[in-house]
């Protein structure tokens, strides 16, 4: 059985903290799974990740469908969350229902993640009647980040923190079943946790959330180039990776790759007729 939301919901009143990790694909979502998280991002985050573009931008609907059906084949028990696209739900509220929908019965998630505060809440009313549970995100968007004129902390100034504190609370009552709170001070992101009874997961916005979510890369210095201040890096797989195929490809220059272990045997009759028939 899938992790619910109401399960996440429990969590927050527990005071047991919700891990989250991005997975993008069906290898690294059942790595996800024995690791033992159950919450699954399949982020738009992909987009730099995986498809190596320099924004969330040009991600599509189609991409985090064909990534989303790869993280659900690849787990059993994580509730998967696909998050929409830019453009997927701002443009009119019709769309943004169809859209959530074909994520939860074309793509398998079990949930969908959408940016905005208080410009977004009409359509995640929508989104919720029509039966698709919907976690919010808000501070720092990366879909508007041409509105917001760069990657920088959001909520620093008595107004702005006051906007995302209403920003939060809207969302609450629309209906989402948590919120990320992405680059915000950590203590507003501890007002804006006690103040909520749906569980907030930070990125970049301290230990006050009730849970973290993190970009699969970072946690394993896939990206060497992009280290994030608020990502701690708990592997450099890029390393590791570089080395290994390195070995692989010196084996197979000086012919030490592969061996008879790594091979397999023919009949010698078979051989040796074939050999009379290949010399004739
Ligand atoms: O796309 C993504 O990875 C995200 C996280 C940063 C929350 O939205």
């Amino acid at each position: 059985m899938r992790l619910t939301i109401q399960e996440l919901g429990e969590m927050k009143r527990r005071g047991e903290s919700i891990p989250m990790i991005t997975a993008y694909d069906y290898t690294a979502a059942r790595l996800v799974e024995r690791a033992g998280v159950r919450l699954i991002l399949v982020g738009d985050s992909l987009g730099q990740c995986i498809l190596g573009y320099d924004s969330t931008i040009p991600v599509t609907m189609d991409d985090i469908v064909s990534h989303t059906k790869a993280v659900v084949r690849g787990t059993k028990e994580s509730h998967v969350v696909a998050d929409m696209p830019f453009m997927s739900y701002k443009a009119d509220v019709r769309g943004a229902v169809q859209n959530a929908g074909r994520m939860l019965s074309e793509a398998g998630a079990q949930s969908v993640k959408l940016e905005g505060g208080r410009k977004v809440t009409g359509t995640v009313s929508r989104i919720v009647d029509a039966g698709v549970p919907v976690m919010g995100h808000i501070g720092l968007t990366p879909q508007s980040i041409h509105q917001l004129g760069g990657y920088s902390i959001q909520g620093k100034t008595l107004e702005s923190a006051r906007e995302l504190l209403n920003d939060a609370v809207a969302l609450q009552n629309s209906g989402v079943y948590a919120i990320v709170l992405e680059l915000i001070p950590s203590k507003l992101a501890g007002i804006i946790t006690q103040r909520l009874s749906i569980p907030t997961i930070g990125i970049g916005s301290g230990a006050e959330c009730d849970g973290q979510v993190q970009v699969f890369h970072d946690l394993l210095g896939l990206l060497p180039d992009f280290r994030p201040r608020h990502a701690r890096r708990y592997a450099d797989l890029d390393e590791s990776i570089v080395k290994a195929i390195s070995d692989y490809t010196k084996d197979v220059k000086e012919s030490s790759f592969p061996d008879a272990n790594e091979s397999y045997s023919i009949d010698k009759i078979v051989y040796e007729a074939l050999l009379d028939e290949t010399t004739i």
